[in-house]
């Protein structure tokens, strides 16, 4: 499946740093010679992933799961490997071209032929738009002041009426179900119909840049909606979609922010003015995946939505749910339009202008909810004050703190400082328990942990335990020697973060991560640590099969037979302590 070789893999692997990538997801902080962060694979509430830099690979305490750089992105991305393997690439800035049809590899090959009704339907209805019969259509982009340049980064496109894109979608040898499972076509009572015909398209994406559905505005001022999205699909959940966000994330992270506008029309209104990193929910209120998608830009998020009051309504609605989560800030729009719409009135140098005065969220709440509460009211005063009290009380700079908390005494009489102080000192948080992956200590799987230890550090520790032993109780401590065995036919050493990938089985990888991390200070090869390892395990074999052998004699009753077993004891008795005379030598 894969079209990078083996040695390509690792020489990303090799370049893409496992702190650096996991940090472009995650906070992360430093902990002595290793990163912890808090692991996003299990409800966590503690940092309990640990990233060692080191040895480049991860492994959390709690859930148990670990990996390489290419499995953190697998399994954050839900990713197949191959894509974690560009993924990464891209993250770290490595120029790969990804293949044409590792845009549409996916697991499910359902998924795959509606991203392809999707891509099909953009590029028709992109073609759509420079044909005469819709010159009109594309008048009216222009006029807007959308430039073809716009257009076309946007692939922009026009649905003709008569259910054209059905044709051209069925001659392109689509099945009928999948353009309805896709939402673009539906079955009417004479066949069928085009979902968005005679309306403008605008293709919406997934987070990788996967074409899954589109936002369609009607033509003029008609009586039916202004815009219709695609209903919910197996590729389409608007709750987890962002509109732009695979073009704007690149730029965000190099302006450091991000625009939060309401529709796909403002986010184009912010390209016309040079700003790239905009993007929208689409009418939707902000979910709790969404929010995760924004985070994961990592940078400040500055909510630009219209300045009425619906638009009030909802930055108050963004502030509730992302506080805590995202630093955000909000444009103080003074106007009652959409960021278009202080183009069109005031051009574009005022939108420039604009988008630059922000205000914090503590800002925005002094003056929102005074529309919310009366403040000529004793008790909504009061409600006021300990709203905001509330939302001050959770800020991180003390210094900013005390300043929202002597404003909103001045305005309300209420010191709300005083408040706090009371309520101070916290008692003890709620205590949160945690379940730590042990290493053995002593005994058989120690030894085993020895062994496999030694062996990832030197090719002549694996020939060693290949030669005297063969093999191992524990059936993934087994399989993983094996592996080793295997893998230094081919490789001169052992790279733990590169031998991930060749292994399959989920309990041997664990091994392996256990094994890895159990000794963070040895860096060399102990072949003593490994014959003692080797010895003990030996006698402990030894031991099970003397044991083994009592029990055998007690259920025969044929003297002879039950002589013959006694010899075969003490032959391995005699083996045994020959083993551990050489042992104390
Ligand atoms: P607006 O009515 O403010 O639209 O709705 P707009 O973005 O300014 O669009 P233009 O400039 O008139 O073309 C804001 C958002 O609400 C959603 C859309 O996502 C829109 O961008 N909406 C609006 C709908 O989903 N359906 C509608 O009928 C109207
Ligand atoms: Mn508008």
């Amino acid at each position: 499946m894969s079209r990078l070789s083996e040695q390509e893999i690792n020489e990303i692997r090799a370049k893409a740093d496992i702190v650096e990538v996991i940090a472009h997801y995650l906070p992360i902080t430093r902990k002595g010679r290793s990163y912890s962060a808090v692991c996003p694979f299990h409800d966590d509430h503690d940092p309990s992933m640990s990233i060692s830099a080191e040895k480049q690979i991860f492994k959390c305490f709690v859930c148990g799961s670990g990996g390489n750089v290419f499995s953190f992105v697998q399994k954050y991305e839900q990713l197949s490997f191959i894509e974690a393997v560009y993924k990464v690439a891209e993250i770290v800035g490595i120029p790969l071209e990804r293949p044409q049809e590792l845009m549409y590899e996916r697991i499910d090959p359902k998924t795959t032929a509606l991203h392809k009704v999707c891509h099909d339907t953009i590029e028709y209805t992109h073609y759509q738009l420079r044909t005469p019969d819709a010159q009109s259509i594309l008048a009216y982009l222009h006029q807007r002041g959308l430039s073809d340049e716009i257009i076309d980064r946007f692939e922009l496109g026009y649905n003709p009426p008569n259910d054209a894109l059905y044709r051209f979608l069925h001659a392109k040898k689509h099945e009928d179900e999948h353009l309805v499972d896709a939402g673009v076509v539906r079955m009417g009572p004479q066949g069928m119909n085009d979902v968005f015909y005679h309306r403008i398209m605008i293709p919406i994406h997934d987070e990788n840049g996967n074409p899954v559905g589109f936002s369609a505005r009607r033509i003029g001022d008609g009586a039916e909606a202004k815009y219709i999205n695609t209903q919910e699909t197996p590729i389409y959940h608007k709750g987890d979609l962002i509109f732009n966000y695979h073009r704007a994330k690149g730029e965000a992270r190099k302006e450091k922010c991000v625009y939060l506008v309401e529709g796909a029309m403002d986010v184009l209104a912010l390209e016309k003015v040079d700003h790239h990193n905009a993007i929208a929910m689409l009418g939707t209120a902000c979910t709790k995946e969404q929010l995760k998608l924004l985070s994961r830009l990592g940078v400040d998020v500055v909510v630009c939505y219209d300045g009425d009051q619906a638009g009030r309504n909802a930055t108050y609605k963004f502030g509730k749910l992302a506080k805590g989560i995202l630093s955000f800030t909000i444009v103080e729009n003074k106007t009652a339009l959409d960021p278009d719409e202080i183009i069109e009135a005031y051009g574009r140098d005022e939108l420039k202008k604009t988008l630059h005065k922000t205000i914090s969220w503590i800002d925005f709440l002094f003056a929102y909810l005074m529309h919310k509460y009366d403040l000529e009211n004793y008790s909504q005063k009061k409600e006021y004050a300990k709203e905001l009290a509330e939302e001050i009380a959770s800020l991180k700079d003390e210094f900013e703190k005390k300043n929202y908390y002597i404003r909103l005494r001045e305005l309300t009489g209420f010191d709300m400082d005083v408040k706090e102080a009371i309520k101070k000192p916290q008692a003890n948080a709620t205590y949160q328990k945690r379940t730590y992956l042990t290493y053995p200590k002593s005994g058989i799987l120690a030894a085993e942990y020895e062994i496999l230890s030694q062996m990832l550090h030197a090719r002549s520790a694996c020939n060693y335990f290949r030669d005297e032993l063969g093999y191992l109780l524990d059936h993934h401590a087994n399989q993983l020697a094996l592996c080793m065995i295997d893998y230094y036919r081919t490789h001169a050493e052992i790279q733990v973060a590169d031998f991930l990938n060749t292994i399959s089985e989920e309990g041997v990888k664990t091994q392996l991560l256990s094994v890895a991390q159990w000794e963070l200070a040895s860096d060399e090869v102990n072949m003593e640590a490994l014959r003692e390892a080797v010895t003990k395990l030996k006698s402990c074999m030894l031991d099970e099969k003397i044991a083994r052998l009592v029990q055998d004699a007690q259920a025969v009753n044929d003297p002879i037979e039950k002589a013959k077993i006694a010899e075969e004891r003490n032959a391995l008795i005699r083996e045994r302590n020959a083993l551990i005379q050489t042992r104390e030598e």
